[in-house]
């Protein structure tokens, strides 16, 4: 395992930064995972396969959602911008400026 996810000396990070650093990198993990069922997916021809591949990818929504949930917690300013963008309808940029301005 690498520890190339730190930009600054480990040594130097509170344990809170570090587990910060871990749950963000399994974030990114997690938006790979999902991507990559995705692209999988849309080629297989074997449908058993495809299937199976679906249901992976379906994991995959839950562990980058349980992901994101526990950052947002630690992170108010973040869950604010996101309760201004997520689970809305409207035009998403204007949301998101809506959202940066919340915590201005
Ligand atoms: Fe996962």
């Amino acid at each position: 395992m690498g520890f190339d996810q730190y930009h600054e000396p480990p040594n130097e990070l509170s344990d809170e930064t570090r587990t910060f650093a871990r749950m963000m990198l399994s974030l990114i993990e997690e938006a790979e995972a999902i991507d990559w069922y995705e692209q999988r997916i849309s080629v297989e021809k074997d449908k058993q396969a495809k299937a199976i591949m679906q249901n992976a990818q379906q994991e995959e929504f839950k562990h980058f959602g349980m992901d994101l949930e526990f950052l947002l917690r630690k992170k108010p300013e973040w869950r604010a911008v996101m309760q201004s963008i997520l689970f809305t309808k409207g035009d998403i940029v204007k949301l998101g400026k809506k959202g940066e301005e919340k915590i201005e």
